[in-house]
């Protein structure tokens, strides 16, 4: 279940993972993917959107725009793609922004244009405790900084500007 905007867990810090290959780590990635799967739009999730102060996050492998080699063996194995970013961080973020709508699995029905820097490149472990480092553009970037944030206790619409309620979900 994907915990909504009026609960504290989403205003955390979350923590640090201190040890990657657990069986509670993994079982918390599992039950992300299961949430982030069930939506139709959900494109990525972050663990204190199940509840988790942790600093993990899931991007679904549609907004992934690299080739990439995890994701390619990946597809082989599962329908249900997703890349596992622990313990993130930016090394670097591009001066040049854009602006684009988002919205978030934990504030429903509300959507609002964002500034964000275009390019960003990230640092983070894999669910295997590998470290990995790589560059995003467009909506991947897009992505991993919206998902930042919630490991920083930030909503979008906290930097949301032109904020609209839509009434009714899309089927
Ligand atoms: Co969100």
């Amino acid at each position: 279940m994907i915990v909504q905007k009026e609960n504290k867990v989403l205003r955390e810090n979350a923590g640090n993972v201190a040890d990657i290959d657990t069986a509670e780590v993994k079982t918390v990635i599992k039950k992300m993917a299961e949430a982030m799967f069930k939506e139709p739009d959900g494109i990525g999730i972050a663990a204190p959107q199940i509840g988790e102060s942790l600093r993990i996050f899931l991007v679904a492998g549609e907004v992934v725009s690299s080739t990439s080699e995890e994701l390619r063996q990946k597809e082989k194995m599962d329908d249900q793609i997703y890349l596992t970013f622990i313990n993130p961080v930016f090394k670097k973020v591009s001066a040049k922004k854009n602006k684009d709508v988002e919205g978030c699995l934990s504030v429903r029905g509300i959507y609002g244009e964002v500034t964000r820097p275009e390019k960003v490149t990230i640092e983070y472990f894999d669910e295997h405790g590998k470290k990995h480092s790589r560059g995003a553009s467009g909506l991947f970037a897009r992505v991993l900084q919206h998902e930042m944030d919630h490991l920083e206790g930030t909503l979008f619409i906290d930097k949301a500007k032109n904020i609209h309620k839509i009434k009714a979900e899309m089927p």
